[in-house]
């Protein structure tokens, strides 16, 4: 099997490597250290696990390669004003927006998108970082370079977020799994809950959105959509062409993880629909230090980034999945003893998720 470069060696390149183990499929994460002679990229499949990569040499060769998947894609998506506009040109629901080019816009902004606004820079912004919520009046404090930079949404009242994790091969055949939701708080992905049945007429439409977006695009491998719910309906938040931190949950809670996925499409082997039978939990850890005591629960499934612990990083998560929602429950009661105050409104939304749903 051909090996495969990854632009980018952050956890999203660890876990691709991780997942290609089993298969023999060796993967080499390529960030700004990298030896160009530890890497066989002439022969290798190059991929990407983040929109905009480090300028070096060995990068610069990664990204004109011409066994680079999906390479046109990237710059597409990765600027959230062509982001948008794909979007609209597909007639696909997202949130109203707008390029910010003037503090002249105000006034019409705050009038049309009913008094609350989104600042989001067209590139480079991750985890909330690059983003103002603005209400009237606070719009002087916006960074005078955002103008020409930047695009406005309007701030949306949602009563949810979830994402879909899909993924396409080379013969344009798509698998998905079920319908992740997800808690975010200050722009920051805390937790996740999917369950094998998930609502049929949401995951159906959430299904034929990003089918529209991967077969216009041409795309191979795993892509992910992440929506508000609004009023029993999606709106499109954004959309990131590789594998995503809502998905983690594959990892231990379906058949063929998000990781194995992106892998086989890439590679042009067998992509069957990932089984997935149980509820899962994904608990984002950020900025927290290892503790060694969550291993005593029997359902905590660790994955340990080994990053320097700062605050505000994601440095791991937790993964729980169990048939019966009592013992995740209980899993979920275990963890909030040990894990601190910035955690329990997560837990507590996610063992509320599970009730809920089932
Ligand atoms: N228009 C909006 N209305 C209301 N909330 C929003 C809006 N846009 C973003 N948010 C909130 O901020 C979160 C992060 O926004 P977004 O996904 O655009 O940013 P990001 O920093 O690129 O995140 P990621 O780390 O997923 O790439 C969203 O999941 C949502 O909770
Ligand atoms: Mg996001």
């Amino acid at each position: 099997m051909k090996p495969v470069c990854v632009l980018g060696d952050g956890q999203l390149g660890r876990m691709l490597r991780q997942a290609g183990e089993p298969m023999g499929v060796a993967v080499f994460p390529v960030g700004l250290e990298a030896d160009p002679r530890s890497v066989p990229f002439e022969q290798s499949v190059i991929t990407a696990e983040i929109e905009r990569w480090p300028e070096t040499t060995l990068t610069r060769e990664l990204a004109n390669h011409k066994a680079f998947v999906n390479r046109d894609i990237f710059p597409r998506l990765a600027d959230r004003l062509t982001q948008k506009t794909l979007l609209d040109d597909l007639r696909l629901a997202t949130a109203p927006w707008e390029e910010l080019s003037a503090a002249a816009q105000w006034p019409q902004i705050f009038a049309s998108f009913n008094d609350l606004a989104i600042v989001k820079r067209r590139v480079g912004g991750y985890d909330g970082r690059g983003q103002w919520r603005l209400a009237p009046g606070d719009e002087a404090a916006l960074p005078q370079e955002c103008y020409g930079s930047c695009i406005v949404e309007k701030g949306i009242g949602f009563s949810g977020e979830v994402s879909l994790i899909g993924a396409r091969g080379y013969d344009g055949c798509m698998v998905f799994y079920p319908l992740t939701h997800n808690l975010h708080q200050d722009g920051i992905l805390r937790a996740s809950v999917a369950l094998p049945q998930p609502d049929g007429a949401l995951q159906r439409r959430a299904e034929s959105m990003l089918s529209a977006i991967m077969h216009e695009l041409k795309y191979v491998g795993v892509m992910a959509m992440e929506c508000f719910i609004l009023n029993g309906d999606l709106l499109i938040n954004e959309l990131a062409p590789r594998v995503h931190n809502s998905g983690h949950w594959t990892q231990n809670g379906a058949s063929i993880s998000q990781f194995e996925l992106h892998l086989r499409a890439i590679l042009a082997l067998p992509l069957p629909e990932p089984d997935v039978s149980t509820p899962s939990i994904m608990i984002n850890l950020i900025g927290t230090d290892i503790n060694t005591h969550w291993l005593a629960d029997p359902l905590v499934h660790l994955h340990w980034y080994e990053k320097e612990v700062r605050p505000g990083r994601k440095v791991g998560h937790i993964n729980l999945n169990h048939p019966d929602g009592q013992y995740l429950a209980h899993s979920l009661h275990y963890l909030a003893t040990l894990l601190p105050a910035e955690y329990q409104s997560g837990l507590a939304w996610a063992r509320q998720k599970l009730a809920d749903l089932n």
